[in-house]
């Protein structure tokens, strides 16, 4: 479990009755980020990329759904199973069932190793309970880093994309293809497409993300912690532009709580 290349995301994935390794690398001064941006905009490709140069673990809010997905049907709870029946169609998850779920794992947020958030906060609502979260426990939040791509982009990442059924990796059938068709480079596991990747999905996705997500931007640069990024290019490229944006955000404000290196 764990290591340099691989996240150790136990806790987070399977809930806090797990325990993660050490992150390895740095966890002096951790970077707190929350990664924003439309469906596919390559918040998850990023944030792999990120823990690599930060450490920060990565803590997607669908991938904890999807690893619940994969359990047996018999072993879910009902918010899980309306939880996942909601993500399937496109639409969000209700904020009570999000929230619980989070809470239950907000020991992720207080890791000594920082964190990546993506996919969360995703409503107004989550917004502000993770504020609130976070003010009472003295966490700070460095930036929300706002990845921005044109619509007809979006799309045509979303349609290509293929995840690994065992380790989760991301890949595209054309901007990221696998070394062999169909097989994770990682680990040889199975490719697969989202069920949530379909055009009616995306359809919905999209919506969902223009009316309830796209007004959190406004709320973060009120708080200041605002940072936005374009997502066009290579995932290599993108990632360059972040790390040159916080450090740049961080050579800024110093007296933040952003860290040093
Ligand atoms: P979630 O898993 O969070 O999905 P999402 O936000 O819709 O984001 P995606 O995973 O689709 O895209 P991404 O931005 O991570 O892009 P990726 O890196 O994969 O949520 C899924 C569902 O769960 C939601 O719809 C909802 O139902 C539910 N949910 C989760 N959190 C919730 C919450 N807080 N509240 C309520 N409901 C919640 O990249 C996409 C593709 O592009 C890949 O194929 C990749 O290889 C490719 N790519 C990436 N970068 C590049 C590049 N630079 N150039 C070319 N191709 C690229």
């Amino acid at each position: 479990m764990g290591g340099a290349d691989q996240p150790d995301r136990a806790a987070w994935l399977q809930g806090p009755a797990a325990h993660c390794n050490p992150q390895p690398g740095k966890t002096e001064n951790p970077w707190r980020l929350i990664l924003l941006g439309p469906p596919g905009v390559g918040k998850g490709t990023q944030a792999e990329m990120l823990h690599l140069r930060l450490h920060a673990c990565h803590l997607s809010t669908g991938d904890v759904f999807r690893a619940a997905g994969a359990r047996k049907e018999c072993d879910l709870s009902p918010a899980m199973k309306a939880a996942l029946e909601y993500m399937r169609r496109g639409d969000l998850v209700p904020d009570s069932i999000v929230w619980e779920m989070v809470l239950e794992r907000s020991g992720c947020l207080r890791c000594g190793g920082g964190f990546l958030l993506d996919g969360f906060p995703r409503t107004i609502h989550q917004a502000e309970s993770l504020k609130r979260l976070m003010e009472n426990q003295n966490i700070p939040l460095h930036a929300v880093v706002n990845y921005e791509l044109p619509q007809g982009d979006i799309v045509q990442r979303l349609s290509g994309r293929r995840t690994c059924k065992e380790c989760k990796a991301v890949y595209h059938v054309t901007e990221r293809p696998p070394k062999i068709a169909d097989a994770c480079d990682r680990c040889g596991g199975a490719l697969f497409q989202r069920e949530d990747d379909r055009p009616e999905s995306v359809k919905v996705r999209l919506e969902a993300y223009e009316e309830k997500t796209a007004p959190l931007t406004e709320f973060y640069r009120g708080m200041r912690v605002l940072l936005p990024v374009s997502a066009t290019g290579t995932p290599e490229e993108i990632c360059e532009r972040t790390v040159a944006a916080l450090e740049a955000r961080k050579a800024k404000t110093p007296a933040t709580g952003v860290p040093h290196s």
